[in-house]
């Protein structure tokens, strides 16, 4: 008998297909996400689910799929939207993609650090509005990158990678981690500080934490504070790492001079007013999507997926 495998919603071809090798794939035909019910109902009898984020996979879904369900190989390298110790008792494997997304994901924080600096959306915006008028001293003016304070909250996989990137831009790096990081501080001269310290010093501060307990709401009215007025905000990590009332306050009354955002406390909802303020350069949590990035997560779900089924420890296993 073939295996079932359950598919949350609708993955690029490659990894479909190398799914499709491995047993009987139902996928979800809507390209939307599932209810919290949806989800119950379309995964019971499973022997493996491929999920995703935006799924929050509780005690309820885990047990809904039964005990024949070997794992659910969640296509992100965050795992937050997952009860691990929920899926242990329930003896399910659970698995991400770490690694494949690191540079995809450095790259996305790069990407909105240059856009709020040198304000690339506000000026592509007025292009298009017909508002050039000619070279003018005052237009758009923004913030240096080349020689400026970088401080990296988090310096795991892509925190790292985003944070050696900056040499190419003879940036001062400043991290802050739990541990000491002797390879980042070799690599590009980085110096380990406390938060407060690196929320003081740096003119660019970007966010690379995973979401847990310890990391929701890091970033809120008081970190805002201690931040300079010149200071931009990136965060590609997750929402809920960051007070997003307090940052759209701090971003209106000029608390900090910008913010880029990947993603937002309550996907999809974000603050309204952030909608209205020029300066925060907004994307819908694409850090990962590439066309080759994106296959890649896909193909590392379907080896985590055929070790499950056949009986072998999934190698991005996250169970403890
Ligand atoms: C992840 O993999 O956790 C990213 O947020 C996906 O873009």
């Amino acid at each position: 008998m073939q295996p079932n495998i359950y598919v949350t919603r609708e993955l690029p071809e490659k990894p479909m297909a190398a799914l499709r090798k491995l047993g009987n794939v139902i996928c979800n035909p809507e390209d939307r996400m599932l209810t919290h019910e949806e989800l119950i109902k379309n995964v019971a009898g499973m022997d493996a689910v491929l999920c995703l984020l935006t799924d929050p996979i509780d005690e309820a879904v885990l047990k809904a799929a039964g005990p024949q369900c070997k794992i659910f190989a969640n296509y992100a390298v965050g795992y937050n939207n997952i009860d691990i110790t929920a899926a242990t008792d329930c003896a399910i494997w659970v698995s991400n993609t770490p690694g494949v997304l690191t540079e995809a994901t450095a790259d996305i924080a790069w990407a909105l650090l240059f856009a709020c600096a040198r304000r690339i959306v506000e000026g592509d915006r007025y292009m298009r509005e017909g508002k050039f008028t000619g070279w003018a001293p005052k237009l758009f003016l923004g913030q240096d990158i080349t020689g400026a304070t970088l401080g990296v909250v988090g310096a795991g996989r892509i925190g790292g990678d985003f944070a050696r990137k900056a040499k190419a831009f003879g940036m001062k790096v400043i991290y802050h981690n739990r541990r000491r990081d002797e390879a980042l501080e070799r690599d590009c001269d980085a110096e380990w500080v406390t938060l407060p310290e690196l929320l003081q010093r740096s003119d660019y501060v970007s966010l690379h934490v995973p979401l847990t307990m310890e990391t929701r709401h890091l970033i809120g009215e008081k970190e805002l504070k201690m931040m300079k007025p010149t200071a931009i905000l990136i965060n590609t990590a997750r929402g809920p790492v960051v007070d997003e009332k307090a940052l759209a306050k701090a971003l209106k009354e000029g608390t900090i001079w910008a913010a880029g955002l990947d993603v937002f406390e309550n996907e999809p909802e974000y603050e309204m007013e952030l909608r209205d303020l020029p300066n925060v350069t907004m994307m819908p949590h694409v850090a990962s999507a590439t066309i080759a990035t994106r296959d890649r997560m896909g193909m590392m779900c379907v080896e985590n997926i055929q070790a499950a089924l056949s009986g072998k420890l999934p190698p991005n296993c996250l169970n403890p």
